[in-house]
């Protein structure tokens, strides 16, 4: 029996790992066992998505949260590598670049355990942010690594890496989104709760240490979303530290001003996306789905590395260093972005429910 030990502990990888973990739950001869570090913590950040994705309750689960990064992967580090002591893997395999990515990577490699790395290759070439020290760390203690496209390959060559442990996969958000992409359809109601007319609205996202921690771009941001809703309707999931950080700075008003919400499940957010004529977000999943869902995105960063959307058209990069700039780049994009000239794929619905109710 051949054991695979997963980290995760943040929003985006327990949609990764639902992906991977759906098949090696079906694997012969395999077993996972899932460490949860507990970095994100919150019901609507944790939980919703163990359900929604159907991710079995995890064998570990460490409570490492809300610290500073380097009390979380320090702490994380101790605690798996206990773990790993008592489990003796065959690999361990980590997602992202996160906190959790980089303990996991760590922890392993130290006690020469075979690591895999999904989502290798990734690079903004900016290091002042935390993830891409997480990610050029965990690719150099890698020895197994999923790229999920061509630059990524490129990049892990550039870097001295070894071809031949590199594997270019695709990207299993891409998976995500197609196999959860149409239960969404069935099971949300969130467009119903919200009455929000399709391909009328723009659906915002931020989290970003870089937009987060610096005022001044947050409230460039928020200004920014606050004026575009007086023309077009914003709606926006808020990020815990998005919120924790508007209160510390006194701009909490301003997310009263648009359609905030708490952080939605992963169903309720692909509905969002589908249904959104445009996308702002400094997310990566975010820019991606944008893509999949064919909604226009207009990424509130310095740089991205999804090189490929912007390459293709489909994702504009705005610094949020300016409310005007950013106004003017969310109105231009929303009036380039017809909404679809066949409707939104819900004709048969639509027809029935009025049929059924006697016109
Ligand atoms: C982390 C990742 C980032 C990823 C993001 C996905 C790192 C360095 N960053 O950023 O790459 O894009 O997750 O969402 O690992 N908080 C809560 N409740 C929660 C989770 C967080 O209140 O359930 C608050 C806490 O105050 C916490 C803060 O948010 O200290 C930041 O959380 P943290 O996990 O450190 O970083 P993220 O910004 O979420
Ligand atoms: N997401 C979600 N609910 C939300 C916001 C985001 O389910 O309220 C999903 C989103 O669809 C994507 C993932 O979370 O699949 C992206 O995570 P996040 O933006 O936190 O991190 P990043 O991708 O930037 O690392």
């Amino acid at each position: 029996m051949r054991k695979i030990l997963t980290v995760v502990g943040a929003r985006p990888q327990f949609i990764k790992a639902a992906v991977v973990s759906r098949v090696l739950r079906v694997t012969p001869g395999v077993r996972e066992v899932l460490v949860h570090t507990g970095q994100h913590y919150d019901d609507n950040m944790s939980q919703v998505f163990f359900e929604e994705l159907d991710i079995p309750e995890p064998d570990y689960h460490l409570g490492i949260g809300g610290g500073s990064h380097g009390q979380n992967t320090g702490r994380m580090l101790e605690a798996i590598e206990k773990v790993l002591i008592n489990e003796r893997p065959h690999l361990v395999l980590v997602y992202g670049d996160t906190d959790s990515t980089l303990a996991g990577a760590l922890a392993a490699s130290k006690l020469h355990i075979p690591v895999a790395h999904v989502e290798a290759g990734l690079r903004s070439f900016n290091r002042r942010m935390p993830e891409e020290i997480n990610r050029v760390l965990t690719d150099h203690i890698s020895n197994l690594l999923f790229a999920p496209t061509e630059q990524a390959v490129q990049n892990l060559l550039r870097e001295g890496l070894p071809m031949s442990a590199i594997h270019w996969v695709g990207d299993v958000m891409y998976d995500a989104a197609l196999y959860y992409g149409e239960k969404a359809e069935r099971y949300s109601q969130i467009l119903q709760r919200l009455n929000l007319p399709p391909k009328r609205y723009v659906l915002a996202t931020v989290h970003r240490a870089e937009n987060t921690d610096d005022p001044v771009r947050l409230r460039v941001i928020l200004e920014a979303l606050v004026r575009v809703h007086q023309e077009v309707p914003v709606v926006f999931p808020v990020h815990p530290r998005t919120r924790k950080r508007a209160e510390a700075y006194g701009l909490q008003g301003l997310l009263d001003k648009v359609l905030s919400l708490e952080p939605v499940g992963y169903l309720d957010m692909a509905m969002l996306e589908k249904n959104a004529r445009l996308i702002a977000t400094d997310s990566g999943g975010v820019q991606k789905e944008a893509f999949f869902y064919g909604v226009p995105c207009v990424t509130l960063r310095d740089e991205t590395e999804w090189v490929e959307l912007v390459e293709l058209g489909w994702n504009v990069v705005y610094p949020p260093l300016d409310v005007e700039v950013v106004v003017d780049a969310l109105l231009r994009q929303w009036e380039g972005a017809k909404a679809s000239p066949y409707g939104e794929g819900t004709a048969g619905t639509r027809i029935a429910t009025i049929v059924a109710n006697g016109f």
